[in-house]
């Protein structure tokens, strides 16, 4: 079965946050299953691009509007990824240095055009399209509406929501950048009166999906105003778990990390880890080091934050490290904290990869204090690296942390986003702390727990085969 998965991001070569690391690592585990699974892309102007060469196979105009602009599809010179990944290069308006940004509705529109154009063209046509959130929410409508795809429309399509709390929203001054439909159909494209890409993927994808099957029932109360919408479509909708790439998330292996290690010697190999980070950061490594990952946007809770760590930290029980970027407002409020509290307490702003595993690897907690995670992938790297995740019970965190004060519990849960939760969470936490015993026990008992994408990647080619 051939698969196309459409995305604005794939790792290794371009990643913002989790959709990345789906993307990069569903394809390897389909492959593994037999499937012929590959993902197309744009072709931005980053770091992976400048260091790797790449051949086109295919030229042409695509048509945005009355625009023309010049495209090629690239595909690497030598691939170590364990999937295909196809290029679209649409120097005018894809090649940038970043993937979002103020200009997405023409940019990420061009890009599915020009990916259908090229798939109108190959001869061995795929049998399943998936589509990866709202920047490629309109592939599910053009398949079925425009005129000039009609030899496609057959090929079952897939939308996967990662987050539907954006959809892509544009006004109707757009509507004829879309390649010529019946005017009747508008309405497709239609909620609460723009175009909504997402809303038109829920309505024209064969089936939609989203990450955690507790997102999905969360969905259908609440979903940034498309919460009737899916309640309409519930029929074709199912929720399944994400996984993680368990090589490149792997404490014996990663190349990130100061100090490898396994379940035999996590003690003494996180140890290492932390005393990095403790020497790094200037932080008490006498304490249990909490940390937190991620983009600091109202989702994730980070907000929050520096009113919970100042208060906390005032009892010196612990050490806090985080690393993130977002809103600025939170960033400022993070760094004021770091003279009060120096030696206990430290901030990187800014996006680093090698930290990221450092800090799943040496840090004793991880939290997670978010409003809405449709999945997070963060609590799953954490358990693999024997870090205690902190979470507050939503969408996927709800599906993969459980309460150690419930039978076989290994995290630590709270049910509200507020200050007085969080730190009462992180109290929880410092008195698990203290009981070693306890606290090394349930370390080894989560590096155990399988969080893989094989369970996963199996029950999505059972939902791509009940379709085609
Ligand atoms: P989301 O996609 O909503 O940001 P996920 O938990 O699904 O959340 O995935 C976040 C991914 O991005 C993880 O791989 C995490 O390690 C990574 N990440 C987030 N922020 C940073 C950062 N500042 N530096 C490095 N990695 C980060
Ligand atoms: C989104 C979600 C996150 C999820 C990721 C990958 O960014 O916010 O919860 O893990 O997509 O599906």
């Amino acid at each position: 079965m051939k698969i196309i998965h459409i995305s604005a991001e794939c790792y290794p070569v371009a990643k913002v946050g989790g959709l990345a690391d789906v993307v990069g690592a569903l394809p390897k585990y389909q492959n593994a299953l037999g499937m012929e699974s590959s993902v197309v892309m744009p072709f931005y102007d980053n770091k992976f691009t400048k260091e790797h060469t790449f051949k086109s196979i295919y030229k042409a105009q695509v048509k945005l509007g009355k625009e023309t602009h010049e495209f090629n599809v690239l595909k690497l010179k030598k691939n170590t990824l364990e999937f295909d990944v196809f290029f679209i290069d649409i120097k005018s308006l894809l090649f940038k240095n970043y993937v979002y940004s103020f200009d997405d509705t023409d940019r990420f529109l061009a890009f599915q055009i020009a990916t259908l154009d090229w798939m109108l063209t190959l001869k061995g046509k795929p049998n399943i399209f998936h589509c990866h959130d709202h920047h490629t929410g309109l592939i599910p409508f053009m398949l079925q509406e425009s005129f000039k795809y009609k030899n496609l429309n057959k090929i079952p399509v897939i939308t996967t929501i990662h987050n539907a709390q954006y959809q892509g929203w544009f006004t109707y001054d757009k509507l004829h950048l879309i390649p010529e439909f019946d005017i009747e159909n508008t309405g497709l494209l239609d909620w609460g009166g723009s175009i909504n890409p997402l809303a038109a993927a829920i309505k024209c994808a064969w089936r939609v999906t989203t990450v955690s099957p507790s997102y999905m029932e969360e969905l259908k109360l609440e979903a940034n105003g498309l919460q009737d919408l899916l309640k309409h479509e519930s029929a074709k909708c199912v929720g399944i778990l994400n996984g993680i790439d368990v090589d490149v998330w792997n404490p014996e292996t990663d190349h990130y990390v100061v100090e490898n290690f396994s379940k035999k010697n996590l003690q003494i190999g996180k140890k290492k880890n932390k005393n990095w980070l403790c020497e790094t950061f200037n932080l008490d490594k006498t304490k249990p080091l909490f940390a937190f990952i991620g983009r600091l946007v109202g989702e994730k809770g980070s907000d929050l934050l520096p009113e919970v760590f100042s208060t906390i930290l005032k009892e010196k029980e612990c050490s806090i490290l985080l690393l993130g970027s977002g809103s600025k407002d939170v960033e400022n409020e993070l760094k004021e904290l770091k003279e009060a509290y120096k030696g206990n307490y430290d901030a990187f702003i800014g996006y680093d990869e090698k930290l990221s595993h450092i800090i799943y690897s040496g840090a004793d907690f991880l939290l997670m204090p978010s409003r809405v995670e449709p999945c997070g992938l963060n609590q799953m790297y954490s358990l693999r690296y024997g870090t205690i995740p902190i979470v507050r019970s939503i969408g996927g965190l709800k599906d993969t942390v459980i309460d150690i004060d419930t039978k076989n519990g290994f995290g630590i849960c709270h049910n509200e986003v507020t200050v007085v939760e969080i730190e009462h969470a992180i109290k929880r936490a410092v008195t698990l702390y203290s009981d070693q015993d306890k606290f090394k026990k349930i370390r080894k008992y989560i590096m155990k727990i399988d969080h893989s994408w094989d369970a996963s990647a199996l029950e999505y080619i059972k939902l791509y085969k009940s379709i085609n």
